[in-house]
Order: structure tokens, then sequence, then C-alpha cells
């Protein structure tokens, strides 16, 4: 069974991007802890900073997935492309955010990918996606 991790932008500077909001993990090292976690699992990962590399990871991960954890990070709250995206696929989908976005600024508070979301996780550190995959797999 694979699932796919999909991360929007600025999510390559885990660790070194206000680490007062994200911790001081970068991803790639949480990613190893993963799969030391759930070795039964394969896992398809993708970072883009891009929208329209993420459209099309979106949808070529949810062909080749069997659910998918993803932060869209900013372009949560601005991407109708990316919410179409996620609307379009047939293949669960679990929104995580690692801080708690109702506890930010307003225009955090607005999800464009939420309403096609199975669940949303937000709030927990990185510990939001293994959440999120026990989900998926359960
Ligand atoms: C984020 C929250 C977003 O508002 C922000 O733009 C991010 C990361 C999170 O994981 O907490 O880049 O998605």
């Amino acid at each position: 069974m694979k699932i796919g991790i999909l991360n929007g932008p600025n999510l390559n500077l885990l660790g070194q991007r206000e680490p007062e909001i994200y911790g001081a993990e970068g991803f790639e090292a949480y990613l190893k802890s993963l799969k030391d976690r759930f070795p039964q699992y394969e896992f398809r990962y993708f970072q883009s900073n891009d929208e329209g590399a993420l459209v099309e990871e979106l949808q070529q991960m949810a062909k080749d997935c069997k659910g998918i954890v993803f932060n869209p990070a900013a372009f949560t709250h601005t991407s109708l492309a990316l919410a179409d995206a996620a609307k379009g696929v047939d293949c669960p989908i679990i929104e995580v955010h690692i801080s708690n976005v109702y506890q930010r600024e307003g225009f955090r508070h607005k999800s464009y990918i939420s309403p096609a979301a199975k669940g949303v996780i937000t709030g927990l550190g990185l510990k939001g996606y293994e959440l999120a995959i026990q989900a998926l797999v359960d």
C-alpha cells in the first residue's frame, strides 16, 4: 500500500523557518522517522514551491496512492487550482497543518482545500502527518 505525502511552498525550509512556529526538525529527517515507524507502507513524497507542479503531482499521486497527506501551506488559503484538483481526484486526502492555523492571522482561517478533504489536522506539529497516515491506513 502506497501513501502520498504532498508538501506545499516553503515547507522545504522546515527546521530553519520560524522554528518557534514550525519546530526545529527538517522534513527529510522526519520522513525518515515516518518510514521507520510505518515500514509496511511505501511512501511517495513530493514538495514544491510551485502551484502548477503541486496540481500535477496531486493528480499523479491520486492514481498511484491509496491516500494522500497534503499540507498545501500558504496555497491552502489562496488556491482554487489546488482546491479543484483535490475535488477532482478519487483518492482520500487528509489536510495537515503543523501550526494551529486558527490561533494565527485571520487569513489563515480560510482553507480552499478543506471542503475536498476527508479530514483536517492542525496544530499538532509534525505528529499531524503520522496521525493522518494512521487514519488513512485504518
Ligand atoms: C502551514 C500553515 C500555513 O498558513 C502556512 O502558510 C504554511 C504552513 C502549517 O503547516 O502550519 O506555510 O500549512
